[in-house]
């Protein structure tokens, strides 16, 4: 089959352009490398069924190649660069969107959107189930990620209920793994640079926040799972295990075996209080479960950084 994956360049888009190559498909990757980067794909470089075209989703595309399934996981991810890009975060979820679902509509294709956990906002229910409508400020700093994504949510059930495309929605919790970028501002790239560098571990708050972290294997499974499904609504995927940021900071020293001290510095604004999937309804429709612990995911992860480090 045909597929087409914008944000390939980036960190859960090049696992997931890797499992659609071994899983025999063939696979145009899309991206404008504004936090991703090629070096994601150096290994696919040479493969038969796979192609790379630098290209900004935001912009029209005329593409004479047909496709079966549209992946849209293009988008500003991290709060650190989509702070400093909130209108190319804005214009990803909105114009990026239609432009992916145009595609689709077209080839009469099915199409998958990489929601998030960040529809929730600061979730007063917990944990958090996809009927929740949510807590989001749309105003805030953040509003430029949430309200995009919650956006590109209503465009895809839009195009769903208007035109009869086979979309699915995924709503995204905390991944981690290899090919995080490491300066991307996130808890785990930014623990485990601070860990690697000797440095003391920086903690927002107070360190009660609770956030999940599902490995980026088992989240591409989800999304692999989910573009099958028939299911339009939201489904939540990532890893219902929840830690304090505190509890998580123990689990990097215990793991990098360092006496690292912990810094602690002020919340940053709307940043939420607590996270966790209740991924019942993944495990009814989709019988997923994320199957990676927490210590086997952090060592690749480490491994990957290790690996990255200049000599
Ligand atoms: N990683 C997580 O924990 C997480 C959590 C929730 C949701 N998500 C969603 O999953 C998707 C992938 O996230 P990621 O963690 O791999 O982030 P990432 O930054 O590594 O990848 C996103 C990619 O999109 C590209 N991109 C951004 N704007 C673009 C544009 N206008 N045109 C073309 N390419 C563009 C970037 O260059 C990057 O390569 C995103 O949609 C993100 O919102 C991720």
């Amino acid at each position: 089959m045909e597929h087409l994956v914008s944000g390939a360049a980036g960190f859960i888009g090049s696992h997931l352009c890797e499992r659609l190559l071994a899983d025999g498909h063939s696979v145009l990757g899309l991206d404008n490398l504004i936090t991703g980067s090629q070096r994601n794909l150096a290994h696919l470089a040479n493969h038969s069924r796979f192609r790379f075209m630098q290209h900004d989703v935001t912009q029209p595309l005329e593409l004479a190649r047909r496709f079966d399934h549209v992946w849209h996981l293009a988008s500003l991810a991290s709060p650190k660069e989509y702070l400093a890009h909130p209108i190319e975060t804005l214009e990803s979820g909105s114009t990026g969107t239609r432009n992916m679902l145009e595609i689709a509509r077209r080839d009469r294709a099915r199409f998958l959107v990489t929601s998030t956990s960040e529809c929730y906002g600061d979730p007063l229910q917990h944990p958090q189930v996809e009927t929740y409508w949510g807590n989001v400020n749309p105003v805030g700093v953040r509003s430029c990620y949430d309200e995009s994504k919650r956006y590109a949510e209503a465009m895809t059930m839009a195009y769903h209920r208007y035109y009869g495309v086979r979309t699915n929605i995924a709503r995204i919790f905390n991944t981690y793994g290899p090919r995080m970028a490491l300066k991307d501002g996130r808890v785990v790239p930014a623990f485990l640079d601070q860990a690697l560098q000797g440095q003391p571990l920086t903690i927002f708050g107070d360190g009660t926040q609770t956030r999940s972290f599902c490995y980026v294997s088992d989240m591409v499974d989800g999304l692999v799972r989910l573009a099958s499904s028939e299911e339009r609504l939201p489904i939540n995927l990532g890893n219902p295990v929840e830690l304090t940021i505190l509890e998580f900071a123990e689990r990097i020293r215990l793991l990098m075996d360092a006496e690292l001290p912990i810094v602690f510095e002020p919340l940053p604004q709307d940043d939420p209080q607590k996270r966790r999937p209740d991924i019942s309804k993944a495990r009814r429709l989709l019988g997923w479960e994320p199957k990676v612990k927490l210590e086997d995911g952090l060592r690749e992860t480490v491994e990957y950084f290790k690996a990255m480090a200049p000599a």
